[in-house]
């Protein structure tokens, strides 16, 4: 059964290169991102795993816990880790569950009978601190995801998890925001005292609240 917003992030154990680990307990209070790659040794894996390594500081900046998935032995990922790190300049400073009997990528539906009946897609899940997935994201094995569009929808899920705010199409931190409709105009007026501008009557567009 697919995951859907809202559901409660299935729990499990799982051997990673980090160790053990219970995956609610290891989330602790944090966000979360868990995503799957196909396949160990692949070129396009590679480069993803060299990317979400080198702007692991911008998920804690967001304290945010980022674990990668492939239904490879960790043993396997523990040697791919060296080549990893000798062709995209960086460590992997994250854990990788290793998933052969694919028992999470099977509880997350991660493998998509119809794309290959047994690696994985490309899946993002992002979590809230209540557990609960707050995004779902599936790209083929053939293209490398954007992980700075992970990184602008977690700022986005973050600021309107806080203020009664929706962020318009290719937002980024910063920029102007819009009031969700379910505010009427005299709770924005408390709300937003500096006032708004009102594109439509439902369209009314605000300065970021937390800045
Ligand atoms: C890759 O990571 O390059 C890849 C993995 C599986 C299928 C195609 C490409």
């Amino acid at each position: 059964m697919a995951i859907r917003l809202g559901d409660i992030a299935p729990d499990f154990t799982a051997d990673t290169t980090h160790g053990t680990i219970h995956f609610h307990e290891w989330l602790g209070t944090s966000w979360g991102v868990l995503f799957s790659h196909p396949k160990d040794f692949t070129p396009v894996c590679t480069t993803e795993l060299g990317y979400v390594a080198k702007i692991k500081p911008e998920f804690d900046r967001r304290n945010v816990k980022v674990i990668g998935l492939s239904v490879d032995s960790v043993e396997s990922h523990h040697r791919w880790e060296g080549d990893i790190g000798e062709t995209q300049g960086t460590p992997v400073n994250f854990p990788m569950i290793g998933d052969p009997d694919r028992v999470v990528a099977n509880l997350y539906d991660m493998i998509h009978p119809n794309a290959n009946d047994t690696l994985t897609v490309r899946s993002v899940f992002v979590i809230g601190p209540d557990k609960k997935v707050k995004l779902t994201i599936t790209y083929p094995a053939s293209t490398g995801r954007n992980f700075d569009e992970v990184l602008r929808v977690i700022d986005s899920l973050q600021l309107t998890a806080n203020h009664k705010v929706a962020t318009p199409a290719n937002w980024t931190d910063g920029g102007d925001v819009i009031i969700v409709p379910a505010v009427s105009d005299a709770d924005a007026k408390v709300m937003f005292p500096q006032g708004w501008t009102p594109v439509k009557p439902y369209l009314r567009v605000v300065k970021q609240p937390n800045r």
